[in-house]
């Protein structure tokens, strides 16, 4: 079977949230399975920087484009899976993201940007150049416009999936765009790719795949709902019968408090006590002072109101009130990051906060606190819980999306039979929120109840095998 994955990231090459770990980890647990799979990728300056890359096709014309783009190809670091990378310097050479340009605002062109990626990976699916996938993978609006086009085509060409990894982010733009591309003007419908009177690149993908999945079945069915469904909600429901949720795994390798190469000490379930070792280092590392009591609560987030850091904000002081600290990393919202750093220079031994992007941070947080806050309003999967669990550090989550699939609360009888791996609150109240963490520092003094909770979450199977097997059976039955 032969799958073209196309993504607008890929750890390590460029990574702004999750679905760069999983354009990463899921190909190549496809690959361990025997799917033939490849990704596509723009050449952003950190992908040719990274990458040995080869011609393989020259002078693809593609209107509306004025020069030829170029497709290179290379292998992934790891060195499994291959990647196309599409050469065209005028859209994708220059500083800053994926999406953003240095100043923080979105690209003045994210529509051509993302209309080429969508436009070569059709290209792939109609099988026009050398690699013929019988499935294209497609992930979030960057490539929503894909199964728009690949319907508009004569058969044969691929099957097409469309994975939603965040409803929130739509890529929504002018109705130009229909002719721009080459779009028949029928498409440009409320049964089509037409949103309110502009073209949303997700809704094209939504309404056009052949299949829709998310990350966690929790959110398949939340954004079936008014709440969670940013205004697709109708077509989501419409279309449930072709959508399902696959639960994201995690990269055994990468997230192993074993060997991870970011840590001081390595340990698992047979030397968990090494696990203070990394504590103490991460105090040392951040400022904070030594304690041999004091809880050390983590957070590692993007800064966006999707995060729950609002919710979180006005009870800080109360949970510091007891000498609990906190360990923060993160960046995005000015605002919340300027009240963040606030907090930190209010209470300078209770809370360090490091603005920015952090990878070895990021671990030693994960390895260094003894629990870890996601107070998500919306989830669609969300990684950093599975690693904490990989990391005993005790997740506390609200009751949303993946948050819900992954942990079990430790009340009394998940407790007793071992099954908790962690704290789960409904609602969406700072008081709900203030509650959960309350139970959760009471339990922490309980050493032996709490010992047995870190191992039962440390014990947790999130590798990626399981769920590349799902996504292998929905391929199957797409390709009859
Ligand atoms: P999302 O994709 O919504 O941001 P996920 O939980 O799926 O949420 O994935 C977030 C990923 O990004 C995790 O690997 C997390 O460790 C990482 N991450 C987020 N913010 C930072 C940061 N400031 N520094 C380092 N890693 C970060
Ligand atoms: C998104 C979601 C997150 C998910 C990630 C990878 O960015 O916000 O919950 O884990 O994609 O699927």
């Amino acid at each position: 079977m032969r799958v073209l994955f196309v993504t607008s990231e890929a750890y390590p090459l460029v990574k702004t949230g999750g679905l760069g770990d999983v354009s990463f980890a899921l190909p190549n647990a496809l690959r361990v399975l025997g799917v033939d799979v490849r990704l596509l990728l723009p050449g952003y300056p950190a992908v040719l920087r990274q990458l040995s890359l080869v011609e393989v096709h020259e002078d693809i014309r593609l209107y509306p484009l004025q020069e030829p783009v170029r497709l290179l190809v290379g292998t992934m670091p790891g060195g499994l899976t291959p990647v196309y990378v599409i050469d065209c310097p005028d859209l994708y050479v220059r500083e800053g993201g994926p999406y953003q340009a240095p100043d923080g605002s979105d690209w003045y062109d994210n529509e051509l940007r993302f209309g080429l990626l969508s436009k070569v990976a059709a290209l792939f699916g109609n099988h026009s150049l050398l690699f013929k996938p019988d499935i294209i993978h497609c992930n979030d609006w960057p490539t929503g416009l894909v199964p728009a086009f690949l319907r508009f085509i004569p058969q044969p060409r691929a099957r097409c999936v469309m994975s939603i990894h965040n409803m929130a982010y739509q890529g929504i733009f002018g109705p130009e765009v229909v002719e721009l591309f080459g779009l028949p003007p029928e498409s440009f419908s409320m049964f089509g790719l037409e949103y309110h009177g502009q073209v949303s690149f997700l809704k094209a993908g939504l309404f056009y795949a052949d299949w829709i999945t998310t990350v966690s079945p929790t959110y398949a069915k939340e954004i079936q709902s008014l709440k969670y469904g940013c205004g697709l909600e109708g077509l989501l429901s419409e279309r449930r019968e072709n959508l399902s949720g696959i639960v994201n795994g995690i990269d055994m390798v990468a997230w192993n408090p074993e060997s991870d190469p970011f840590l001081s000490r390595h340990y698992g379930v047979k030397n968990l006590p090494v696990k203070v070792r990394n504590t103490q280092a991460l105090r040392a590392r951040l400022k904070l002072p030594p304690s041999k009591k004091a809880p050390l609560l983590g957070l590692i987030s993007r800064l966006t109101e999707q995060k729950g850091i609002d919710l979180l904000l006005p009870i800080i002081p109360e949970i510091v009130k007891t000498g609990t600290q906190l360990a923060i990393l993160g960046s995005g919202d000015k605002a919340l990051e300027e009240e963040l750093q606030q907090l930190a220079k209010l209470y300078p031994k209770l809370i360090s906060v490091s603005i920015g992007y952090d990878e070895a941070l990021s671990h030693q947080i994960e390895a260094g606190a003894d629990m870890f806050l996601m107070p998500s309003r919306f989830e669609p999967c969300g990684l950093n819980q599975m690693y904490s669990m990989r990391y005993g550090t005790i997740p506390i989550v609200r009751c949303t999306g993946g948050l819900a699939d992954t942990v079990v609360d430790a009340s009394p009888v998940n407790l007793r039979s071992k099954t908790a791996t962690g704290f789960v609150f409904e609602g969406e109240s700072s008081g709900e929120l203030l509650s959960c963490v309350q139970r959760a520092l009471g339990l922490f003094r309980q050493k032996s109840v709490w010992r047995s909770l870190q191992l039962s979450a440390m014990s947790r199977d999130f590798s990626w095998e399981k769920s590349a097997r799902e996504y292998v059976a929905l391929y199957q039955r797409l390709l009859g």
